[in-house]
């Protein structure tokens, strides 16, 4: 899964970084990310893409660590975003807003307001309801807001229930079956601009299929909507496409992209602008967490590795029974136990690896293998822990690009009564 991490000898290294040296100067638990790993993972994007009018939208919630930012800003991509705070990490970083667009179900008057302002690319609306409330707020702005409707392919992308998005059942995107009556909604709109139509179908996709049948019906609506004279300038066929965690074997993203600009193709749509919205795919498996093993703790019936990062840090193992590689930055001649791994918060939840066969001891550091995406984005303070410092690596050299949080910072708006 991971190309620029390996071991040279006894120690694991990502690039030319020894892990346990960094572990040992900026402490644990440390997230890790290889630069050109990320740039790796974005070519073959880019190589399917070249002679296109294109443009490869980042989803930056998946990791949105300022230099990660910058780093595909660099590369040349746009940005996919979900919330002023996001809006505000990627000006922050200099990047131009019509290089963003903005998805998300439930934006708010306010977030509407300052994307806006800002002039994104495109609104990717969720429903006739934020429609309106984008209508009004443009019209109050004195602004055009670009749009594309969000349609809701229903077809089953084969994913774990709480990351597919493209199911009937699912509260995103508009129904196929009112997406034309939607889009002729928004053409009557003041203060709107049809300009595209968006899909996403989920996440961690390991299959081409499901994307070209998403694709087939966007195409259908397309055709639909432009028979209704409503022109759309682009196609955004969003994120999704898996990564390998263990021995999942999705197909390339230049094999998914191919397929899917022949489909186009053949169905003479080869001329329109296609976007992508990848997130996980870009970032997953170009990061570890390391994490410090505070006791080794036998039990009746299972043995535990407690270590010092935990469900806080890294939430995928809790939340979606995500099964994580896990290895020692240090190979040992020992034979190893089989354990849990497991963090210091008070809930039996808290987990980050099940019946692992492990050669460790205390003070010994492991990494948790494709961390680089949904990791530190969704990490907590549950408990009061302050989240985990951050380094980019790129070759020998390591930038560390967010300080570890200190208590202090944790209940810094917090007052006490009079
Ligand atoms: N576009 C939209 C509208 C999305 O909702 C998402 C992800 C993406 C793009 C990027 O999808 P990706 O390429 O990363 O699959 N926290 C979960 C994943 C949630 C994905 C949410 N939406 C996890 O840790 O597996």
């Amino acid at each position: 899964g991971a190309p620029f991490l390996a071991y040279r000898g006894e120690s694991l290294y990502l690039e030319d970084c020894a892990l346990d040296a960094l572990a040992e100067r900026f402490g644990t638990p440390l997230y890790v990310y290889s630069q050109a790993a990320m740039l790796a993972a974005l070519a073959p994007y880019q190589r399917a893409l070249a002679g296109r009018d294109h443009l490869i939208c980042y989803a930056m919630k998946a990791n949105s660590n300022l230099a990660v930012l910058q780093t595909f800003a660099r590369a040349g991509c746009g940005f996919d975003i979900v919330s002023g705070g996001e809006l505000a990490r990627v000006l922050a970083v200099g990047v131009s807003a019509d290089r963003v667009v903005f998805s998300g179900v439930g934006k708010t008057r306010e977030e509407m307001r300052l994307a806006l302002q800002a002039g994104v690319k495109c609104f990717n609306v969720e429903s006739e309801a934020e429609l309106e409330v984008l209508s009004a707020m443009a019209v109050q702005e004195g602004r055009t807001a670009r749009i594309s409707l969000r349609v809701n392919p229903d077809v089953d992308a084969g994913t774990h229930p709480y990351i597919s998005t493209g199911l009937k059942a699912n509260k995103f995107g508009v129904a196929h079956e009112r997406a034309v009556a939607l889009y002729r909604r928004a053409a009557g709109l003041p203060g709107l601009e049809v300009v595209g139509i968006d899909c996403h179908i989920g996440s961690q996709i390991t299959d081409v299929a499901p994307y070209l049948d998403a694709l087939d019906r966007v195409l259908d609506l397309v055709e639909a909507i432009e028979a209704e004279g409503i022109r759309l300038h682009h196609l955004d066929l969003g994120g999704g496409l898996g990564i390998t965690y263990t021995d999942e074997a999705p197909p390339t993203a230049d094999v998914l992209i191919s397929a899917l600009l022949q489909r186009l193709d053949a169905r003479g749509h080869g001329h329109r602008m296609v976007m992508f919205e990848p997130g996980r795919s870009l970032v997953g498996n170009a990061g570890v967490l390391l994490t410090e093993v505070l006791y080794l703790k036998p039990g009746e019936e299972k043995n535990f590795c407690i270590v010092d990062a935990a469900m806080n840090d890294l939430m995928r193992p809790a939340m979606y029974e995500a099964t994580m590689g896990i290895v020692p930055t240090r190979l040992h001649n020992a034979s190893p136990v089989t354990y849990d791994v497991v963090g210091p918060v008070c809930e039996s939840g808290d987990w980050l690896g099940r019946d692992r066969a492990l050669a460790v001891q205390p003070g010994a550091r492991l990494a948790i293998l494709s961390a680089g995406a949904y990791g530190m984005t969704m990490a907590s303070n549950y408990n009061t822990r302050g989240r985990a410092a951050e380094v980019l690596v790129i070759g020998d050299q390591a930038h560390l690009v967010r300080e570890r949080e200190q208590p202090a910072e944790l209940f810094r708006n917090e007052r006490l009564l009079p």
